[in-house]
């Protein structure tokens, strides 16, 4: 009898553990929406305005405040769910009571979930809160870290579900919100936001900004330092330290011609100011498109404009992604596609046909790449995308950017210039504001490029580019004449003549680019020492080149680039440099332990998101 007892209950609990196959923090304790990433009930119950209140702590890393939500409730909801990540919830109030509130179990990068009662006929919900020190959209950084080298700093970076992290939000890209906020700063320091901004520093470190222009939680950003401001023309600037302040000025000064392009190709720009903050190099990625204040890293300061496309990029994102934006981050080739397109005719019209050949080329190049990477048959190769568990930072592949813009670029030459742009104008201008998903776009091209014109729609297989993984064979692909040249250079190259300074006179980074990326890897080393010798590669200060000249450095065992290279890890944060620097000592027998002790000598130095992504390198 006992026998049998004792056999029963070993079923029983093997038949428990099955029901509950994963440990307890694996499985949200609060409603967890997937498909959004998201905790919040943003369907029934949807947040509208935002007041921020907060207050920038450097010694203790920590910003704490009171985000007041208004919201409405359509659905006549008991509860309203926020996204929270790590943050210390303190007190709640709805419509002026104090009330309970539940925090529920931490599910991986997705935060906790914060729910709070509601009662039908509330509207406005007040919640203290401090943001934790490892927040993944600020990053903290010491006075060294620096230019100036005597005050702290702090940037956010909220794009893709970090806002969470800042504040409690519904951090969905479907939704949009304005906001007003109080900013107090320790003095001597100027805050800046993702709204209208300030010109000058306040003594009192109080800073009051407006964003009354609906914006989707991802574009909520702010950063404090010793920035100052250079104006441009009236409706643009730059934001950046005050030993910076000059030459960013100077490197930027052609953002009123592109957004006079930019404003040809998308309608009136609709956002007041566009201004760029040049953040420190640690900045985590390229640009960020912030409406009113594009943020990047100072890695685009190469001295002769030769990386500004970036800008065009942030700034086409101020019609693509600001005013319509992916309805989910499985769309996200809606926002990065489309830009990445609205980036290349903004460079043909600034910088000419010629030039803008090979900004399509590289843009190729890294498709091809990532295609390869990834294998054809990859899922993750479609355009319309399933992210499912993975955090949306993982759909941000050359796919949606490369393969968007060319499929983009397809359409164009098929229905024609005339006509795709008038289209384009019309997207951006009827859907103001308003997320979009995959489905509602093609739609939109089915009514308004494909009705009279079926053959075309079936010319360019529309089905096959979005839902389809890998690069069907009617990919528009032209050779730039510049890369030619470069290509009769490689070639000489490989029967042991070396170049002459005479060859490259005329070459932009671009054709340097191309000649790295086109030469052998690995080469031998001599051949690098030559090249030096005439070249002085490894003295480059384009952060672009530097880079492509490292990783061939690092597969050819040079070491004379390793004192340039430890500097560069040191001090850039920006992850398109580490990542392929990182994996390439690693793969390297010669430079693999390197690759650890200068990880663990600057990983504190690095952003969080970076940090945690180079983390990955290793456990691959
Ligand atoms: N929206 C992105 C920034 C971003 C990237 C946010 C990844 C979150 C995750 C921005 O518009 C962008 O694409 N930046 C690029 C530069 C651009 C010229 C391709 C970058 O940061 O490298
Ligand atoms: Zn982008």
């Amino acid at each position: 009898m006992t026998k049998y007892l004792l056999f029963f209950s070993l079923l029983l609990l093997l038949a428990c553990s099955n029901e509950q196959p994963s440990n307890k923090s694996n499985s949200p304790s609060l409603n967890f929406n997937h498909a959004m990433q998201s905790f919040s009930n943003y369907e029934e119950v949807t947040c509208k305005h935002l007041d921020w209140n907060a207050t920038i702590d450097f010694s203790k890393k920590i910003i704490s405040g009171t985000a007041t939500w208004k919201f409405e409730n359509k659905a006549k909801a008991k509860t309203i769910r926020f996204d929270n990540h790590a943050l210390a919830i303190k007190q709640v109030q709805v419509n002026g009571r104090s009330t309970n509130f539940n925090i529920g179990t931490a599910f991986e990068k997705f935060g906790e979930g914060l729910e709070i009662p509601i009662q039908e006929g509330d509207s406005v919900v007040a919640i203290q809160y401090e943001t934790s020190p490892n927040a993944t959209a600020i990053q903290w950084l010491e006075p060294s870290q620096t230019a100036g080298k005597k005050l702290p700093y702090l940037f956010t970076q909220c794009e893709s579900i970090h806002a969470r992290s800042l504040l409690p939000c519904q951090d969905v890209p479907a939704i949009r919100i304005t906001y007003n906020a109080q900013i107090q700063t320790p003095q001597g320091m100027m805050a800046v936001m993702s709204a209208r901004n300030p010109q000058e520093k306040d003594p009192s470190g109080k800073y009051s900004f407006t964003m009354e222009i609906p914006i989707p939680s991802y574009l909520i950003a702010l950063a404090v330092g010793d920035i100052s401001y250079k104006a441009i023309n009236e409706r643009s600037g730059v934001y950046t330290e005050p030993s910076m302040l000059d030459k960013a000025a100077q490197e930027l000064s052609d953002i009123p011609t592109m957004m006079k392009a930019a404003e040809e190709l998308g309608g009136p720009y609709r956002w007041g100011h566009y201004d760029v903050l040049i953040a420190p190099p640690s900045f985590p990625i390229g640009g960020m498109e912030n409406p009113r204040l594009t943020f990047a890293t100072p890695t685009i300061i190469a001295g002769d404009k030769s990386l500004v496309t970036l800008i065009a990029h942030e700034m086409a994102h101020s019609w693509s992604g600001n005013l319509v934006t992916n309805a989910t981050w499985n769309d996200l080739w809606l926002n990065e596609g489309f830009t990445t397109y609205f980036e290349r005719r903004i460079m043909e019209k600034v910088a000419g046909k010629t030039y803008n050949d090979m900004l399509w080329e590289l843009g190729y190049q890294d498709l091809l790449s990532d295609l390869k990477d990834f294998g054809d048959t990859s899922a993750d190769t479609k355009l319309r995308i399933e992210i499912g568990d993975r955090h949306p930072e993982d759909a941000f592949t050359n796919i949606p950017y490369e393969k968007g813009a060319v499929f983009l670029r397809l359409v164009e030459e098929t229905v024609g210039r005339e006509k795709f742009d008038l289209f384009l104008n019309n997207y951006f201008q009827s859907h103001a504001f308003q997320p979009m998903t995959t489905d509602k776009c093609l739609a939109y091209m089915d009514e308004h490029l494909f009705k009279e014109h079926p053959d075309w729609k079936s010319k360019i297989n529309v089905q096959q580019w979005v839902f389809g993984s890998g690069l069907p064979d009617n990919c528009p692909h032209t050779f730039p004449e510049r890369f030619q040249q470069v290509e009769e250079k490689l070639n000489g190259m490989k029967q042991e003549n070396m170049l002459t300074e005479m060859d490259t006179k005329t070459w932009t980074p671009h054709e340097w680019l191309h000649f790295l990326r086109g030469l052998p890897h690995p080469s031998s080393p001599s051949v690098l020492e030559k090249l030096d010798a005439t070249f002085h590669l490894t003295q480059t200060t384009n952060a672009e080149i530097a880079m492509e000249w490292y990783r061939l450095g690092i597969s050819s065992g040079y070491d004379v680039i390793l004192p340039k290279l430890d500097a560069f890890l040191s001090s850039v944060g920006r992850k398109k440099f580490l990542v392929p620097l990182y994996t390439e000592m690693i793969a390297s027998t010669k430079y693999k332990k390197l690759a650890l002790d200068i990880f663990k000598k600057y990983q504190n130095n690095y952003h969080p998101q970076t940090a945690s992504k180079l983390r990955s390198i290793w456990s691959e």
